[in-house]
This record gives C-alpha cells, sequence and structure tokens, in this order.
C-alpha cells in the first residue's frame, strides 16, 4: 500500500484512502479525495443502484463514475451492486485513480471495472456513441454539476438513470439566487423548506437540458443534508419525452407573513399577492414542479433494505431516509413544511410532529413526514388550516 494510505471498510467494500481525510474537518483534495461524511450518500446510493438493477429499464449493465476520486461510490457499486457487468471509474487526477484500481484488487473485482484518467466531458463525450453508452452515469463534482449535464445525459442510453450530486448548498438554499438563475435557469429562495427547493431548480436544470437533446427526465429518488444535495433520475430518449417536460416547470410562490405557499405552472399567470393575508409573495423558479420522486422505485430501494445484507452492513441514516420516504413518496404534496416555523410564526411550545399529523389525519387531511426534513411534513391543508389545527392542539394539551 503506498504511504499515507489506509484502508478502511464502507459498507461491504474496502477502500484505500488518504490518512489526512480521516483526520482534517475539510478532507484535502491532495493527493486525492475522499469524504468521510458522505458515507450517508454512497449508503442511499447502493440502495438506489441495486433497486435500478432490477428494473426492466436496466438493460446496459453499466455504471460509470465520471469523478471518482479514489472511486468510494464506484467501488462500492463494482462490490455491493448484484449483477453489474462493467464500473467504469475516471477522474483527472492520476493519484486518485491509481489508489482506486488498488483498491479494486484488494476487493477483487479488478476485472469488472475499467479505469481512466480524464476530464469528465471527454470521458463522457467519448461513450455518447450508440453501442458505448452507459446504464448508469454519477455525476459527483465539487461544486456544481451543471457543466456536466450535458455531456452526462449524452452518455446514457435509453432508459438509463443519471444520479448527481451538488454541494454549491449556498446557491441553491437562496443565499445567492442570481448565481443560481444562470447556473439552473431559475432563482432560488430563502425560505424554511429552501432545500425542497434547490432540488426542484436542480431538477428544473436537468428537464431543460434534457429536452434541449430531446429527452425527457424521470426524477426517482432525492436526497439532501445541509451540505449536499442528489437527485436520481430515469432518463428517457426521443421527442416525445422532451415534449412532456415544459409543462413539469413552474414556479414556487412564498409569503414569508403568512408562510403561505404553492406552486404554478410556467404558463399561468404571475401572482404578487397573497390570497391569505394579502403579503406581498415571493418567488423562486423557474425549477421543477411535479414529483421528484417515484413511488415505486421506492418500493424497490426499501425492498433492497429487506435483504439483510445490506441492512447490516448501511449507515442506520441511510435506512431511515429511504424508509421514510416510502410514504412521502405517496402522499408527495409540494411542499413541505416545518414544525418550527409554524409554532414560531404562533408564539407556542411546539408539539411532536407525530401529534400535529394525528391532529391533521383527524381534520380529514393528507400528512406525512418527509425526508428532506427532520421536523418538517407534507399535508394538503392549507396555511391557515395548519395553523388553526396546530392552535387547537396547543389549546387542547
Ligand atoms: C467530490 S470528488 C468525487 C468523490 C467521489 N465520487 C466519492 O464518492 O468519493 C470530485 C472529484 O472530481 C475530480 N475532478 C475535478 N474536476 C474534474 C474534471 N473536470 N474531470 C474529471 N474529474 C474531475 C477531482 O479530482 C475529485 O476527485
Ligand atoms: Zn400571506
Amino acid at each position: 500500500m503506498a504511504e499515507g494510505l489506509r484502508e478502511i471498510v464502507e459498507g461491504r467494500s474496502r477502500l484505500l484512502v488518504p490518512e489526512a481525510s480521516l483526520v482534517s474537518d475539510v478532507p484535502p483534495k491532495q493527493p486525492a479525495f475522499y469524504n468521510p461524511a458522505a458515507r450517508v450518500s454512497r449508503d442511499v446510493s447502493v440502495l438506489a443502484y441495486n433497486a435500478y438493477i432490477t428494473t426492466q429499464d436496466m438493460r446496459e449493465r453499466s455504471f460509470a463514475d465520471a469523478l471518482a476520486g479514489i472511486g468510494a461510490r464506484a467501488l462500492r457499486v463494482a462490490v455491493e451492486v448484484k449483477g453489474m457487468d462493467e464500473v467504469y471509474i475516471n477522474d483527472v487526477n492520476p493519484i486518485a485513480v491509481e489508489i482506486a484500481r488498488e483498491a479494486s484488487i484488494l476487493n477483487g473485482v479488478e476485472r469488472l471495472c475499467r479505469f481512466s484518467v480524464d476530464t469528465a466531458y471527454r470521458f463522457l463525450m467519448e461513450h455518447s456513441s450508440r453501442g458505448s453508452r452507459f446504464g448508469m452515469v454519477d455525476i459527483d463534482p465539487f461544486g456544481t454539476p451543471a457543466p456536466y449535464v450535458d455531456c452526462a445525459l449524452r452518455a446514457i442510453v435509453d432508459g438509463g438513470m443519471l444520479s448527481m450530486t451538488a454541494t454549491d448548498t449556498p446557491v441553491l438554499y437562496g443565499i445567492y439566487p442570481r448565481i443560481a438563475l444562470r447556473r439552473y435557469h431559475g432563482r432560488s429562495m430563502r425560505c424554511e423548506y429552501a432545500n425542497e427547493v434547490g432540488l426542484r431548480l436542480l431538477l428544473g436544470m436537468l428537464s431543460m437540458v434534457a429536452s434541449r437533446l430531446e429527452m425527457g427526465v424521470e426524477p426517482l429518488f432525492v436526497q439532501s443534508t445541509r451540505h449536499y444535495m442528489r437527485v436520481y433520475a430515469r432518463v428517457r430518449v426521443g421527442p416525445r419525452y422532451a415534449d412532456e417536460m415544459p409543462a413539469r416547470l413552474g414556479y414556487v410562490y412564498h409569503c414569508s407573513a403568512c408562510a403561505n405557499r404553492f406552486t404554478a405552472g410556467m404558463d399561468e399567470q404571475q401572482v404578487v399577492e397573497c390570497s391569505i393575508c394579502n403579503g406581498r409573495l415571493g418567488r423562486a423558479g423557474p425549477l421543477w414542479i411535479d414529483r421528484m420522486m417515484d413511488a415505486g422505485f421506492v418500493d424497490l430501494m426499501n425492498r433492497v433494505i429487506g435483504d439483510d445484507a445490506y441492512s447490516l452492513s448501511l449507515d442506520k441514516r441511510a435506512l431511515d431516509i429511504v424508509r421514510m420516504a416510502k410514504e412521502e413518496s405517496r402522499e408527495e404534496d409540494a411542499l413541505y413544511y416545518t414544525v418550527d416555523e409554524i409554532t414560531s410564526m404562533l408564539r407556542v411550545r411546539p408539539p411532536t410532529t407525530a401529534s400535529i399529523l394525528d391532529a391533521l389525519r383527524g381534520s380529514g387531511f393528507r400528512a406525512c413526514r418527509t425526508c428532506l426534513s427532520p421536523r418538517g411534513f407534507r399535508t394538503d391543508a392549507s396555511i391557515d388550516e395548519i395553523c388553526r389545527i396546530v392552535r387547537a392542539l396547543v389549546d387542547g394539551c
């Protein structure tokens, strides 16, 4: 093993990682990058790729990590995803690729893996013609994935899957809305559910690029933390899929006075005034306003958890995210609320999330938790109905 490397186990895979990345708060980029904190994201992706490979769409059983670093995600796919034929590991940093190659031997998957040192753009473009495309592509850059989306979409077979990470969270969470406009073709917005707006911007940009390339995308799963957000989407090739994209784009409207929120399509007339309190509405977008998760796909991910081999080797936080998404993927009312924003607006002590969900359901509304926020919930009740129900709940305590 080269000097300065340590062997660790993540999931059921053995990884060689730079020692410095295990001790510093911010993992160093040199000599090669490994982020131990992204383990949960990789655990979730092991579930997602295992789920996807069982679908009929998955005729091409290849996976490409175009910015693979030391291969943490790609090696885990080679070791932990059943039925892969080929795993491509590419990075512009030759040291990172050499470390990945060494670790592939440790795991006995070197015959499955194809290594290359190149820019992600060139690597993906070389795989963008018929017969050389991938079944699944992952884009995991430092910062925004926006520059890579065109090449990634071109390198995926019809019915394949694209997953990508964004770590430019201040941009997507509304601190820099103008940068969001140029990167994601839509404005971000500061609000309690800014990560949902960010995910919708990411999906919106993906769908806009796809339709320009005569393709369509179908979101399958989304995940976010304070530091990153990830989306998984099925890619469909052909103008009829591209034609479906514009109707799924629109805006998020938010009233910071009364916390009212709603989405509206691109063709609908702009709303300026809140219908509940007459306050002035903020607006984010254009962005994706359709479903962000596919219930059938989330069921498949949960079925993978049912296999002990996975549930025992994966971080509990990853399992909790995927379990919680099960109900949410069926009930997905855009946009979520948080207990704390409602109770601080009402100036009351926060009841438990569970009791609020029960009270909403008891009043005939749909209600469920969201995996996007620990104290978040989705409901079809309007903000004034939510406030009335929460106030009655607190008064009755
Ligand atoms: C966030 S890391 C990838 C982490 C990895 N996917 C994982 O799960 O551990 C980003 C990687 O992108 C590589 N990189 C940066 N710019 C690149 C480019 N234009 N083409 C290919 N790789 C690039 C860096 O060397 C780095 O290893
Ligand atoms: Zn209002």
